[in-house]
């Protein structure tokens, strides 16, 4: 089973993917880091991530390492992820990673494009959103709980910015697919939008 999460920043998606990958026994890829690797070495040699060879050399180059960085959280880490991530052949480059990743034993996988690019078959498909506002609370409750000095109308406006490169670019733009069902976890916790995600998996594996 491949269960495909896409949405914007913030939303919840990696908490959901991790509780469903625990409960069916089922890998799970955040495929956000790829690009955030990727833009990471781009940043280390002194590049400008938005520069479309360089980016896709970083993308080809990647090790399972560079995923485990500690430093690809954080407002420059984030930008560096949106401005690969708009390049074509970023995400040609990191394609048949994500692919092969679910292709054997099934997986979990959250990004902004896999039930409509990746897994466009995926048997379930989620996209997950919540407002802008809950979106910037959550990710300055995060940077807080790992030590990270933030002001709360300044990460909720980096989200905002990210989001809208995301949704215009041409290459795999953020978007629902025409198949998934939505959740919004605006007015729900990590325990009620698992309890929603298992009725939507429980209805379309039936
Ligand atoms: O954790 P958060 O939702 O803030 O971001 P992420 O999922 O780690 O993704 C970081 C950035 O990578 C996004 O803003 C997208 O530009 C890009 N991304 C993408 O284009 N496609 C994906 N499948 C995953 C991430």
């Amino acid at each position: 089973m491949i269960i495909a999460i896409d949405g914007p920043a913030a939303a919840g998606k990696g908490t959901l993917a991790r509780r469903l990958a625990a409960h069916f026994k089922l890998p799970y890829l955040d495929t956000g880091l790829l690009y955030r690797a990727t833009g990471r070495r781009v940043l280390d040699a002194g590049g400008d991530p938005s520069d479309p060879a360089v980016a896709e050399s970083a993308a080809r180059s990647l090790s399972a390492e560079d995923t485990q960085r500690s430093d690809l959280r954080g407002p420059e880490a984030d930008r560096a992820a949106s401005q690969v991530a708009s390049i074509p052949a970023v995400r040609a480059a990191l394609l048949d990673f994500q692919r092969s990743f679910g292709r054997t034993h099934g997986a979990v996988l959250d990004g902004r494009d896999i039930g409509t690019v990746i897994f466009p078959d995926a048997e379930v498909k989620l996209y997950v959103t919540a407002s802008a506002e809950a979106r910037g609370m959550r990710r300055w409750k995060e940077l807080q709980a790992r030590g990270v000095e933030a002001d709360l109308a300044t990460v909720t406006t980096e989200i905002r910015e990210r989001d809208e490169a995301d949704l215009a670019r041409s290459a795999a733009p953020l978007m629902a697919a025409p198949d998934a069902t939505r959740i919004d976890t605006t007015e729900l916790d990590a325990d009620a939008a698992f309890a929603r995600a298992m009725e939507i998996v429980g209805a379309k594996t039936k």
